[in-house]
């Protein structure tokens, strides 16, 4: 295997109090700066729009984060045309150019790490340290993409006495970004920069819900010098100017993360050739999960009970990430189910701004009745082992482990998005992968075991993009664990990895008789 090396961004070290401290400061200025109106950003004019939304504080819904101003169709159609205006002029920049561009973006979200990890914190109800893990990430999506394009630049030559032969890309055209709230800062950035670096004039829209940071984010962009009309912040309803976008002829490239009905929707929809459109479109669609941990009888019990809390419940389980399945070899299911119960028990619940909070809240009224109604589906299939009290003011759902659960119950087959664990009874290896395996998902997968032979075998048959053995199964870091899920999980497509690019680029292949 060909060994890769990229120093990744560090996490803020939190034991030092000096970045507490920082940290501290930070936020309590981001919560001075709160209740702003951002507007659309098309070819670099921020313009006004008829529809103003809140984005509001998952822990406190009455705080306002800021107030989104969503695009009306017309507006859509105009950012279009000055992507399609600026296209020409970001093709000829060099690849070099547009790689500084983004090391500089990387500098600057570096400078102001405290301040968009308290941004994440406040709009999306993220605890700090897995939101200053979301700066790091979108960091290192800026420069590993910048480096990976200037790898992909150098193309390949095929010369022959007489003959050149060069293999050689070029942009797509106009992409369009269209981003989910659970990722706000790390996903919105690494599929935005992507597409630019590429050589693409790019439209982000994000989630609703998460539309300030994906506009201090684009902020940083402008800052770091993407020209106007290269990148364009595109707030909007997702069912109305999403699709309009997705639907549009001069769209070539949709690099989609988010749920599997509105993946689909658009894999389809995009595959319609509409009038006066001259290509193909690609679409980069990274869908749900309904990720396992198998618990074998040869594992360390402490290791696993604690990787199962993190892996479950971080994030309140709304990472495609995060395990909701807990898949335990019957020797060890009661020890298992015991001490999984009483460690989650143990889980602080509460406002993400505070620094003993474990588990915060979910991420709107929606989510939560969702959430509530698996949780009743949950009491009459299987039984109920542990479903803790939450606080009472904003978006909260207490963490919930329902046992005896059969794998083809709903709660065992349906992307939850929420603190919903089934834990699963098996009778051996065999039963703990044909269940691990036995949904329409292959996202992220887990084993805890101290068997070679399950160990060997797990690489082999659990069907899943990101394989996790006796470690927690969230938080992929770019460049040492590419991410991404095939089956209804994705098309396959591994972000911060090296084929993630190629998406964006289209081969040419030049051929010169000498
Ligand atoms: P979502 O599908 O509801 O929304 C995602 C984005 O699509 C939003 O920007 C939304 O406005 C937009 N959208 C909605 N309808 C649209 C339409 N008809 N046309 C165009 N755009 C439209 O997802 P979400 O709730 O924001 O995110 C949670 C989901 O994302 C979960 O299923 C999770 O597993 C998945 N996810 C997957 C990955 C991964 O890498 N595989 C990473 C993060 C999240
Ligand atoms: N990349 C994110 C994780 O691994 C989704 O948790």
């Amino acid at each position: 295997a060909q060994k890769v090396t990229f120093v990744n961004a560090p996490d803020t070290d939190y034991s030092r109090e000096v970045l507490r401290e920082r940290a501290q400061k930070a936020l309590a200025k981001v919560k001075d700066s709160l209740g702003k109106t951002y507007l659309p950003l098309i070819n670099g004019e921020y313009v006004q729009t008829d529809v103003i939304i809140d984005s509001v504080n998952p822990c406190n819904p009455s705080e306002i984060v800021g107030h989104i101003g969503l695009m009306s169709i017309e507006q859509a159609e105009q950012a279009l045309n000055a992507a399609k205006a600026a296209f020409p002029a970001w093709k000829k920049t060099p690849a070099t150019e547009r790689a500084k561009i983004l090391r500089k973006a990387a500098d600057l979200m570096e400078e102001r790490r405290h301040e968009l990890s308290a941004w994440v914190c406040l709009e999306v109800g993220k605890i700090l340290q897995q939101a200053d893990a979301e700066v790091s990430e979108a960091i290192d999506f800026c420069r590993y993409y910048a480096a990976e394009m200037e790898r992909l630049d150098a193309g390949y030559s095929y010369d022959i006495a007489g003959e050149t032969n060069r293999y050689q890309y070029q942009p797509r055209g106009i992409a369009l970004v269209i981003s989910p709230w659970n990722f706000p800062m790390a996903i919105a950035t690494g599929m935005t920069v992507a597409a630019l670096v590429a050589g693409n004039c790019t439209l982000l829209k994000p989630a609703e819900t998460s539309s300030v940071i994906a506009a201090k984010m684009v902020e940083i962009l402008v800052e770091a010098g993407i020209p106007k009309g290269v990148i364009q912040y595109v707030p909007g309803k997702g069912s109305q100017v999403g699709a309009y976008m997705v639907n549009h002829p001069d769209v070539h490239l949709i690099a989609f993360t988010g749920s599997r009905e509105v993946g689909c929707r658009i894999y389809a929809d995009a595959a319609i050739l509409q009038p006066g459109q001259k290509h193909l479109k690609r679409v980069i669609a990274e869908m749900g999960g309904k990720n396992a941990i198998i618990v074998d009888e040869s594992c360390d019990l402490d290791q696993a009970v604690a990787g199962a809390v993190f892996s479950a419940f971080g994030y309140s389980g709304q990472k495609c990430s995060a395990a909701s399945r807990i898949i335990v070899l019957d020797p060890v299911y009661e020890a298992f189910l015991e001490r999984f119960v009483e460690a989650t028990r143990s889980l602080n619940i509460g406002p993400t701004d505070h620094p003993s909070t474990q588990v915060g809240p979910v991420i709107d009224a929606t989510a939560q009745k969702r959430i509530q109604e698996y949780i009743e589906i949950g009491k009459q299939q299987s039984t109920l082992a542990l479903q803790m009290e939450s606080p009472e003011n904003g978006y909260f759902v207490g963490p919930t482990i329902f046992s005896n659960v059969s794998p083809s119950d709903t709660i065992a087959q349906e992307e939850i998005f929420g603190p919903v664990v089934a834990v699963i009874r098996v009778k051996n290896f065999d039963e703990a992968l044909a269940v691990a395996n036995g949904t329409d998902y292959a996202l992220t997968g887990g084993l805890y075991s101290r068997s070679p032979e399950h160990i060997e075998r797990a690489q082999n048959e659990f069907e899943v993009g990101n394989l996790y053995i006796n470690r927690t199964i969230t938080g992929a870091i770019v460049a040492r664990q590419p991410f991404g899920g095939f089956k209804l999980s994705g098309v396959g497509s591994k972000a911060g990895g090296p084929d993630y690019l190629l998406q964006f680029l289209e081969p040419r292949h030049i051929t010169e008789n000498i």
